[in-house]
């Protein structure tokens, strides 16, 4: 098949370190391959590099790649958006709206460059996290249009789901390498967990045999040594003595040349430990009570209805979901609670509200600042901070770094980070999950479903939002329907969730010791959601 881009080795550096490396990167014409890597590997780092030219970034040996005009990247976050004319069409262009970019929806403006990306038609299309503020149709959707694309397609993605339907190809950016990987995520992640195991079972074969060689090395020794000793004190018999002595020397030489040729043979390394996010949520516990009433919520922009008559009493403690489509007025629901935005109709908010807001959008930080500038702390604390800094999965130098420079996965976990340091007790999060890679979004998960506060959150992911809400509110037909309590889950999130927790026993088994007691612990796990979801079917 005809190659786009032929790479035959590729290093992309930071300041101080390197970034990743890589060789024989091929993007042929029909492929669609997923880039995979926790936040900060590099993935858009390598989108600009396959693109441009220009880029500075790296050492290269491009074999061959076709002109920058030929492709077209649709990034991943954009302050502000010029759309232009295509000639082309397709089903997206409901996705084209009439409308100040900057007023636009999360979901709206990325479908909005979306659409113009995809209409290009150009023979290489690149996505940077394309489904972050997708609804579910929205999702969909995208799926159904990739599947058709004419040409070749590069998709940087965290969501699973996504990438199983329409990646062909995988380039995982782990421990600083491009690995490649023929077929699917979900094949990816099985041959990724199988090449774990397999390389966990030799490291315990060497280990045992290296303990083997030494026990063996150490008899010789002693041997040796006391027939030495006994060739100095048997009179008489002297020379037999030493000259048996000398033979076991000899003996002694050639077993240690074979045992450590042995050794050689080996040189397994140790298994890294996949990457260990912790979050550590602190919390001002919240008074019982109220936190918000509504009644008779109504919002309008101009001629356009979000909502009206909303009716809707928000406890402490209490975990709520916002749903609804793009564009059903979710974000600007939340800011009506934070007294950010006008509305008609009753709002009541409790005075012991300590709130922590995340926006939906990366742009509202300081990014002239670096990280210590912004998260100004103490001398006092900044031990404990750093700690926790790590824990989310930066490395130590970023510290000194400006805000600008980091990924927005790092910027999200940023934003997260400040307000762990400040005590809330009710924290509004607007798509959380955006950008952030799965290990800190499964802690995420973690940590709000333990959270002794009041959490009231959207998510497009049906999972994270199962996994932490109580109760849900939905923006739908320009109304605010309130559902009493958690629905009980459907077969098909079960399926997900049980899928989920699959991947996660089977990624955790190819770091155990196989006959531990952790591990016929996780084994276990494993066998019943095995047949959990044998039931399923
Ligand atoms: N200043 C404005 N003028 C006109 N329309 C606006 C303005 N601000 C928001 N809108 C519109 O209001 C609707 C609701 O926006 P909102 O950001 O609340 O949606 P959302 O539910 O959060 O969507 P998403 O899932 O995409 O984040 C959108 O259709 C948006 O285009
Ligand atoms: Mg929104």
């Amino acid at each position: 098949m005809t190659e786009l881009i032929k790479i035959n080795h590729l290093v992309a550096e930071t300041d101080s370190d390197i970034l990743f490396q890589g060789d024989n990167l091929a993007v042929r014409a029909k492929d669609v391959i997923g880039i995979v890597g926790r936040n900060g590997a590099g993935k858009t780092t390598l989108l600009n590099i396959l693109k441009s030219t220009q880029s500075n970034q790296s050492n290269q040996r491009i074999v061959w790649r076709l002109a920058e005009d030929d492709i077209s990247l649709i990034e991943q976050e954009v302050e502000s958006f010029q759309f232009e004319e295509t000639n082309f069409s397709n089903q997206l262009r409901k996705w084209q709206k009439k409308q100040a970019f900057e007023t636009l929806s999360g979901g709206e403006k990325l479908k909005q460059r979306l659409f113009q990306g995809i209409a290009k038609n150009k023979p290489l299309l690149m996505l940077d996290e394309p489904t972050n503020h997708l609804d579910e149709e929205g999702v969909d959707e995208l799926v159904d249009i990739l599947k058709k694309y004419h040409g070749a397609v590069v998709i940087v993605s965290h969501n699973r789901y996504f990438l199983d339907q329409v990646a062909t190809k995988i380039w995982a950016i782990e421990e600083q390498k491009i690995t490649s990987y023929e077929g699917s995520y979900s094949h990816y992640r099985e041959v990724r967990d199988h090449q774990r195991r397999t390389q966990q079972k030799n490291y315990e074969k060497q280990q045992k045999e290296i303990k083997r060689v030494k026990q063996e090395m150490k008899r010789f020794e002693d041997t040796s040594a006391s027939a030495h000793a006994q060739s100095t004190k048997q009179e008489g018999a002297k020379e037999y003595y030493r000259l048996a002595a000398k033979r076991m020397d000899k003996q002694r030489k050639s077993a240690e040349k074979r045992l450590l040729k042995n050794l050689d043979a080996y040189g397994v390394e140790k298994v890294e430990k996949d990457v260990q996010i912790a979050i550590d949520l602190q919390t001002d516990v919240p008074r019982k009570g109220a936190v918000f009433i509504a009644s008779d919520l109504t919002k309008k922009f101009g001629s356009k209805t979000l909502f009206t008559g909303g009716e809707f009493t928000i406890q402490s403690k209490e975990k709520v979901a916002i749903s609804g489509k793009n564009g059903s007025g979710k974000t600007t629901l939340l800011n009506i609670l934070l007294g950010e935005e006008k509305f008609e109709g009753n709002l009541w908010r409790s005075s012991s509200n300590k709130i922590g807001y995340l926006s939906q959008q990366v742009f509202d930080l300081p990014l002239k600042q670096t990280v210590a500038e912004f998260l100004a702390i103490n001398d006092e604390q900044k031990s404990i901070v750093m700690t926790m800094f790590i824990q989310l999965g930066f490395q130590a130098s970023q510290w000194y770094q400006q805000i600008e420079g980091l990924s927005m996965g790092e910027r999200t976990k940023l934003k997260l980070l400040g307000h762990i340091l400040s005590e809330k007790n009710l924290l509004i999060l607007d798509e959380p999950t955006n950008h952030l890679d799965i290990p800190t979004r499964e802690e995420l998960e973690e940590v709000l479903s333990q959270y002794q506060g009041t959490v009231i959150f959207v998510s497009h992911d049906k999972y994270f939002r199962e996994k932490i809400m109580s109760r849900e509110i939905v923006i739908e037909n320009e109304k605010i329907i309130t559902k009493s309590e958690k629905a009980a889950p459907k077969k098909e999130s079960d399926l997900t969730k049980l899928n989920f927790m699959k991947d996660r026993l089977m990624s955790e088994l190819s770091t155990q010791i196989p006959g531990s007691k952790e591990y016929l612990k996780t084994e276990q796990e494993f066998n019943k959601v095995v047949t959990e979801l044998k039931n399923i079917d």
